[in-house]
């Protein structure tokens, strides 16, 4: 996670107020042992699309509140979903959603909207709609955290194969150097 992005998060004080007894629950803390998309774990990815969520449902006068505990919940599923496991039954894509709403519900008291935002955070790709506008902001903004995790990791991939290239050209100039 960006350090700019950390502080922002930490010191709003109101989103703190919000996400603070979700973070610090155990089986959510868990969440830090599973890597959602590349060297993000699911945690910071849902902890990002929270504060995400909070601010734009905010700013558009939304329920803010749900929008901020629905994303921080939406990818409790708690496995390595790279694996196979043979008592996990159906595509990780069309299922998790399901899976993390039971989960978060038998920790935390969720409203329907919460629990209608998890269960269909993958749209499109699983065809229910949400029923809320706070639920299609957490669709696109679960997207946008996506690929700013993968893009992150390959922008950082392709800086290193070009100092590769320039270092080794520099050290190949220098050994043929007259
Ligand atoms: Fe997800
Ligand atoms: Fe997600």
């Amino acid at each position: 996670m960006k350090e700019y992005l950390k502080d922002l998060m930490e010191n709003d004080k109101e989103f703190q107020e919000i996400i603070n007894p979700l973070i610090t629950n155990e089986t959510v803390l868990q969440m830090k042992n599973f890597r959602q998309h590349y060297e993000t774990t699911c945690f910071d990815h849902c902890y990002t699309a929270a504060y995400y969520c909070y601010l734009i449902c905010k700013k558009y006068n939304l329920d803010y509140k749900s929008g901020a505990r629905a994303a921080m919940l939406h990818d409790l599923f708690l496995y390595d979903w790279r694996k196979r496991e043979p008592n996990r039954k159906g595509l990780h894509a069309f299922t998790h959603g399901k899976t993390a709403c039971e989960n978060a519900s038998k920790l935390f008291d969720l409203n329907e909207k919460e629990k209608d935002m998890i269960i269909k955070h993958m749209w499109p790709v699983t065809v229910e709609f949400p029923k809320s506008l706070e639920g299609f902001i957490l669709t696109f903004v679960d997207k946008y955290c996506a690929m700013s995790e993968t893009f992150e990791v390959l922008k950082s991939r392709l800086f290193m194969k070009k100092a590769f290239r320039y270092a080794y050209l520099a050290l190949s100039l220098f050994i043929i150097k007259p």
